[in-house]
């Protein structure tokens, strides 16, 4: 690994292409024996530390249309969280059903998930019939994985009755050095970030972009009013750039002064602190208290003279959902994408169908949408909220950050980059962008 590595480094990605292929290389994985690990603990209980682990796994064999990437840098999504918990089911289960679609397929059914859904780093090989990319081409990539031989995906790729989401429910992830993807996953790395910002944004990014931005989402335009859940964490960080960038009013909701803090930091003006006004939708575990939703919709109100949410961007999910749906505007969208404190969702159907609001489901995003995303962020309308860095061999402690609520904005791991702030091709584009990225980039 070491003469990629030094290539790179060297500037001389171009060679990349006659260097040797490792046949083994470090990944995060979890075991397959392990996945019961967790039995009988609460979600709060399950470390990570335990079941993320640092092996030395084999190459796998490069496939038609798909691309090698050594990887510089990754980040830690929530979807790892959830593998490295085993919960709601544990991502075997996706291996295992992958596996049968083809033979191809078949080599992501593996013992071992190398997990990780971003990466940053440069194209060491490529498969047959890849055109659009070569060895030494600096990347970052999305994670949509899409077979696309059925006509269901060729409106929009998301609706393929073969999609996945790459290092979540396929293998060969990007927390490792060396990652498989699709050539159509890769984006072109924008010049001015470090390797380890670029790997960031990723999937966030572009779920938030579709979820809020996208027509397939909720097709913000400018003045709407977007209510942001957990505005100063992965997705919100990126919701509140787009609504701010796009002309909207977001109003931010975060749990603490700091959190507040950083949503001010990055332009948001109306921001609520749950915590500080107690908020308690649920009076017990099965009733819900709509008095609760009307105070925050009050609260709502105050901060911006009276208007509604046109959007409410939702991912919280049972905790929150109820409330949602009520504070979102006469003929407003509630766009959801997740349901983090619990999948089973209860609102006051009266208050959607009386005030013709609709809720639209929202999962990551297509290449096109993706694309843009990633462009917003290369031409530095949007930037990486990243807030601490990782070792690969510390990546356990750093998704356990994120499954803690402890962290803010993204949380990065470095790869095969030695250290920070390497990366950077394009010095006087981050000149141009440096006084927001810095400020971003402390969230
Ligand atoms: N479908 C998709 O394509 C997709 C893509 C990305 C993520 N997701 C899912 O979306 C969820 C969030 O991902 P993320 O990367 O943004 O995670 P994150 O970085 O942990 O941020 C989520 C934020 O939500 C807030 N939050 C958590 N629990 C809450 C609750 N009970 N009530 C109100 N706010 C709460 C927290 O902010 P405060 O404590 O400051 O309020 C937290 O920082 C996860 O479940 C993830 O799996 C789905």
């Amino acid at each position: 690994m070491q003469h990629i590595l030094e290539a790179i480094q060297a500037g001389e990605s171009a060679a990349l292409g006659a260097l040797p292929v490792p046949e083994h290389y470090r990944g995060v994985t979890v075991r397959a024996d392990e996945a019961s690990m967790f039995d009988g603990l609460e979600s709060k209980d399950k470390d990570p530390r335990r079941s993320l682990h640092v092996d030395e796994v084999p190459t796998p064999e490069l496939g038609p249309g798909e691309a090698l990437v050594a990887v510089m840098a990754s980040a830690i999504n929530y979807n790892t969280v959830w593998t490295s918990i085993f919960e709601p089911v544990s991502t075997f289960k996706f291996l295992e059903r992958y596996g049968k679609v083809s033979p191809l397929a078949k080599r992501h059914d593996q013992p071992y998930h190398v997990v990780g859904s971003d990466l940053a780093g440069v194209v060491l090989r490529t498969g047959p019939g890849v055109h659009n990319w070569k060895p030494g081409d600096e990347v970052v990539a999305h994670c949509l994985s899409v077979e696309l031989e059925g006509p269901d995906g060729h409106g929009d790729t998301m609706l393929d009755s073969q999609q996945r989401i790459w290092g979540f429910e396929t293998n060969f992830g990007g927390l490792a050095e060396l990652a498989l993807v699709k050539s159509n996953q890769l984006m072109p790395k924008p010049a001015h970030l470090t390797w380890e910002e670029a790997a960031s944004p990723g999937l966030v990014n572009s779920t938030a972009y579709r979820q809020l931005v996208s027509g397939n989402g909720a097709g913000m335009k400018q003045g709407d009013v977007v209510l942001i859940w957990g505005a100063s964490g992965g997705l919100g960080s990126y919701a509140t750039q787009f609504a701010l960038n796009g002309g909207a009013i977001p109003v931010c909701v975060v749990s603490s002064p700091q959190k507040a803090e950083i949503a001010r930091k990055m332009g948001a003006e109306l921001v609520i602190d749950r915590n500080a006004e107690g908020y308690g939708f649920w009076k017990d575990e099965h009733t819900q208290d709509p008095r609760e939703w009307q105070r925050l919709g009050a609260k709502i109100r105050e901060l911006t003279g009276g208007d509604d949410p046109d959007i409410v961007f939702e991912h919280p999910g049972r905790e929150t959902f109820g409330a949602s749906v009520y504070v979102a505007r006469r003929g407003g969208t509630i766009v959801t994408c997740a349901s983090t404190s619990g999948y089973t969702h209860q609102y006051d159907n009266r208050y959607l169908w009386m005030n013709l609001k609709r809720i639209i489901g929202s999962h990551f995003a297509n290449y096109r949408e993706s694309w843009e995303a990633n462009r917003l962020i290369d031409k530095g309308f949007i930037h990486p909220t990243l807030s601490r860095t990782y070792a690969l061999a510390d990546t356990g402690q750093a998704a356990l950050d994120v499954h803690r609520n402890a962290h803010q904005g993204k949380v990065g791991v470095l790869c095969l980059a030695p250290s920070e702030g390497l990366g950077v091709r394009d010095p006087e584009k981050r000149a141009k962008h440096l006084a927001a990225i810095n400020r971003f980039r402390g969230v």
